[in-house]
């Protein structure tokens, strides 16, 4: 049993008076009040960094909930923290490894270190080769086995961190992309992705990368040896080196898989899977966009980490969102939160999210080992604003559960037409108001008699027409989602994941939580392919192999 102490975040002197002010200042806040109550609000509660503007006013917090939220994080020893990982140390305890994301995105010129190696020259030698490797494809000098034509369609075999971060640039910076390269993601085992996927390209013209961390996935490698099979089938034997190339930091796999060392790109321990699009795993989406654009990708990374370093925590971005994540989840309750882009490039921005947030901090056991009996990890959901009006807002604004949200928008649309962005983006304004602000019975009533019904009519309906308001929204804004943008944007979350794991006491660079599952499938696989071979006791996975003989083709 994991030992429990109550030092982290509940020992904590501000997480006393946060409760305290919680109870009896805020539990019944109105935040349409509290902007009637003082002109300066927006002022107060917003901040431009990175190129992005955080609007927070919108929360349901005072200067004094923002004071509190910001010494929280200082007496958790956020600040520490984030110097240990700039410093290198290993902050990822239970793997004994540094957390040195942030060193992928560095200028030339930085320091980082993982004990003694200099990892700044070991992260530009990957970044060049693997940049020369994307304009050689891209200017026809590398090509296919005895292809006269340039690749045409990329393939990334990946999954978790080593596809969700590339779908969801692939979708996001498609206004920047390569017009003659077409990028197709596979992660799911099932092989309908693949499958799909082979019957429209061409292998003469066609580049896998198989993308895994551990090169051990079994996803990834089923994936892998499928399409390895599928191209000697179409071009020979001899042509797979041409066809693949690699990333990982396992070597010795990509040997045994055959990629040729001209074609494997590194990365190394202390990258996180989910915090790795930044690293060689980004080769997939380099090849769509340039490398141009890829860099320009990693300095709105690298800007953010700056921010993130440099301004105090009253000031920060991640810091705040962090500690608004904070306050909905351990004093309010929340069970979730929604993030609500008004760009349809983004929609699989909350997907990323997820991983990031819940693989990161969906934990109960602190650094120190102790239990942690407050409420952790933040529970991401969310899709394109304007689709998502049409399908689950209804709950927002009038269910019973309190869903904070961040609406991410840009302010030049990312599509042909800027009139068309113009309605998404009052879409998104009008939808934060109408979160806040409410309607209120009288106001319902007033309006129901106007349109000529009758008392009773009135009275049966009112209650159902009216909005409560007082939903929290923060909103995040910016100029046009540009490589730098997005770069900034998957950085500001990445370090407001780290704020709230500090402030959990939890190590948010683990993910221990997931191997049981994979282990007990391995052991089940002969059990489906031939359910008779099942020796186990489990009544209801008997059942389920019974229906499987029963109805499998
Ligand atoms: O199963 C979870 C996980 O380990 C993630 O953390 C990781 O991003 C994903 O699997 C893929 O791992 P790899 O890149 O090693 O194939």
């Amino acid at each position: 049993m994991p030992k429990t102490s109550n030092t982290l975040p509940k020992g904590l002197k501000a997480w006393k008076s946060l409760k305290e002010h919680y109870r009896e200042d805020m539990r019944q806040r109105q935040v349409r009040d509290l902007f009637r109550r003082d002109n300066d609000r927006y002022d107060t509660f917003s901040l431009e960094a990175c190129g992005l503007l955080l609007d927070y006013s919108r929360n349901i917090v005072t200067r004094k909930t923002m004071r509190l939220l910001a010494g929280l994080a200082r007496q958790a020893g956020v600040e520490p923290l984030r110097e240990r990982m700039f410093a290198g140390e290993p902050i990822n305890v239970t793997e004994g490894r540094a957390v040195l994301h942030v060193a992928l995105r560095s200028d030339r010129e930085d320091w980082f270190h993982v004990g003694h190696q200099n990892v700044t020259e070991d992260v530009h030698r990957v970044l060049d080769a693997m940049l020369d490797f994307v304009d050689r494809v891209h200017g026809g000098v590398y090509k296919g086995y005895a292809s006269p034509e340039p690749f045409s369609d990329v393939v990334n075999i990946g999954i978790g961190g080593s596809d969700l971060g590339i779908v969801m640039a692939r979708e996001a910076l498609t206004h920047y992309r390569n017009p003659a390269v077409r990028l197709h993601c596979v992660s799911n085992v099932d092989g309908t992705q693949l499958a799909d996927i082979l019957r429209i390209v061409d292998p003469r013209r066609t580049l896998f990368i198989v993308c895994s961390k551990t090169f051990t996935t079994q996803e990834t490698l089923t994936n892998a040896r499928a399409a390895r099979a599928w191209l000697a089938s179409r071009l020979g034997e001899e042509a797979v080196p041409t066809h693949f190339a690699a990333v990982s930091t396992n070597h010795e796999a990509m040997d045994e898989f055959g990629i040729s060392p001209d074609n494997r790109f590194g990365f190394w321990d202390w990258v996180g899977g989910r915090y790795s699009i930044w690293s060689a795993v980004g080769l997939a989406v380099a090849l769509y966009v340039g490398s141009e654009n890829f860099r320009r990708f990693l300095a709105g990374g690298r800007a953010m980490d700056r921010h993130f370093r440099e301004a105090p925590l009253e000031r920060n971005l991640p810091a705040i969102m962090a500690g608004l994540a904070v306050w909905y989840n351990n004093f309010f309750g929340a069970e979730t939160q929604a993030v609500l882009p008004y760009d349809g490039r983004l929609w699989r921005f909350p997907a990323f999210l997820q991983q990031l947030h819940m693989e990161s901090n969906g934990k109960r056991v602190q650094r120190d080992g102790h239990r942690q009996r407050v409420s952790t990890g933040t529970v991401i959901w969310g899709e394109a604003g304007n689709n998502a009006q049409h399908s689950f807002y209804q709950l927002l604004h009038q269910g019973n559960r309190l869903i904070p949200v961040d609406f991410l928008a840009p302010v030049n649309g990312s599509g042909t037409w800027q009139s068309q962005h113009n309605l998404a983006l009052a879409n998104c304004l009008a939808q934060a108001q109408a979160l806040m602000e409410g309607q209120d019975e009288t106001e319902v009533r007033r309006g129901l008699k106007k349109s000529g019904l009758s008392s009773a009519e009135i009275d049966t309906l009112a209650p159902h027409k009216v909005h409560p308001g007082n939903r929290p929204s923060s909103l995040v804004l910016f100029e046009r989602l540009d490589p730098e943008t997005l770069g900034a944007l998957v950085a500001l979350y990445e370090h407001k994941v780290f704020v709230e794991g500090a402030i959990w006491g939890i190590n948010s660079f683990d993910q221990w939580g997931v191997e049981l599952g994979k282990r007990l499938a391995r052991g089940l696989e002969d059990a489906v392919a031939d359910p008779s071979a099942y020796a186990g006791k489990d009544p209801s996975i008997r059942g389920a192999l019974e229906a499987i003989s029963r109805w499998r083709d």
